[in-house]
């Protein structure tokens, strides 16, 4: 052997022989680049709760590797960031921004005006006349969005504010339920609560992009209607309104032809197009404490994944891709473990945040 050959063989040997955390292999390039963000032309979110962020490093590692738009699963809703009529409280909320800012992620605001405000005592408890409501809901509005003015890319300006028969929340039907399916901004302000919303929205930061934000488009014909009458009303009048969201809580059995349908006639507003709390119950909405994560099912969620993100972007113009947004990261995180059933797995990674085949099938989607 020449002498530059031996010495070709050294530094092999050399870099072979380097441990694990040796400076010369943490300078090699990532093994694989292949995250969603990164094989997508448009911005793919989760919605994210602060606490987790704060403490489950897995779950920092992932939505950090994964993510490039952040939405706000409840931190920025009227019960956290307006706890008392005359106190606002910003401290989970501003540390999610400043997570997204320090990483460069897209904020997503989730959301100002909302039917379901929790045991938010103090607004239930309100009594003043129509004036002192209007005044109310400009400075819960403005309050907020101005505290956020520059960081926030684009808000829910309203949520879910029609029922699934494409009539408007109006009078709570079941009195003795505290969720409220009514809408107390309805009753006490009437229809014109809602473009007032994205005005006020407006004025406090022409900059933002405002979404109206509603689920179940693609299965109830009557809503999306609805909503595509409200939208085309809005944009006869001048009324400021940017994007739609549709959340898609879905099922693998939700039938791909209502969520194309869904999709296309939003798009045809000319509006953004944000899927905005994606997840793929296991259950299709029936409880079942039996229903397990069988290999078949797992199989099935992956190819609904896969068809989600196809129909977005086969139907949604380049230029109205405001993206697709995960509610929330791994299973265990999901609000269907509570809301709906413990035993649903919703989402692109399990329990302990290992992409399951649903996050595959994503990325396939996406790369297709
Ligand atoms: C849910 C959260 O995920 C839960 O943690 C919370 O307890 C209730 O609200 N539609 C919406 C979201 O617009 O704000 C809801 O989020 C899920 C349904």
């Amino acid at each position: 052997m020449k002498g530059v050959e031996w010495l070709v063989l050294i530094l092999l040997l050399v870099l072979l022989g380097c441990s694990e955390d040796s400076p010369v292999k943490t300078q090699q390039p990532p093994i694989s680049v292949d995250t969603l963000y990164t094989s997508s032309l448009f911005p793919i979110g989760a919605a994210i709760d602060p606490n987790y962020l704060r403490s489950t490093s897995s779950y920092h590692t992932v939505v950090t590797r994964e993510f490039n738009s952040i939405s706000v699963e409840n931190a920025m809703k009227l019960g956290w960031v307006h706890p008392q009529q005359s106190v606002y409280s910003f401290t989970d909320a501003d540390y999610i921004v400043s997570y997204a800012q320090a990483n460069k992620k897209r904020v997503h605001g989730h959301v100002l005006v909302w039917h379901a405000f929790g045991d938010v005592t103090w607004l239930k408890n309100f009594s003043g006349d129509t004036n002192d409501w209007e005044n109310l809901l400009k400075d819960h509005i403005q309050t907020v969005v101005t505290h956020f003015k520059g960081k926030i890319t684009g808000w829910d300006v309203v949520n879910e504010a029609f029922h699934d028969n494409g009539q408007l929340r109006n009078e709570d039907t079941n009195l003795n339920d505290a969720s409220d399916d009514g809408s107390i901004w309805m009753r006490m302000l009437g229809t014109g609560y809602i473009e007032r919303a994205f005005q006020y929205a407006h004025a406090a930061d022409p900059d933002a992009l405002l979404f109206y934000n509603d689920y179940g488009q693609e299965v109830n014909v009557a809503k999306l209607n609805a909503i595509k009458a409200m939208v085309k009303d809005f944009q006869e009048r001048g009324i400021p309104i940017h994007g739609v969201g549709l959340q898609m809580h879905i099922g693998l059995n939700t039938p791909d032809a209502g969520i194309v349908k869904a999709i296309k006639e939003l798009a045809e507003t000319g509006l953004l197009i944000h899927i905005s709390e994606l997840d793929i119950n296991i259950s299709n909405w029936v409880k079942n404490p039996d229903l397990k994560l069988t290999e078949e099912l797992k199989q099935e969620q992956k190819a609904k994944y896969k068809s989600m993100v196809l129909a977005y972007k086969q139907n949604v113009p380049a230029a109205q891709q405001y993206g697709i947004t995960t509610w929330n990261v791994g299973d265990a995180d999901s609000w269907l473990r509570s809301f709906h059933q413990p035993n649903e797995w919703p989402l692109l990674f399990d329990d302990v945040y290992k992409p399951k085949p649903a996050y595959y099938g994503f990325l396939e989607g996406l790369k297709e």
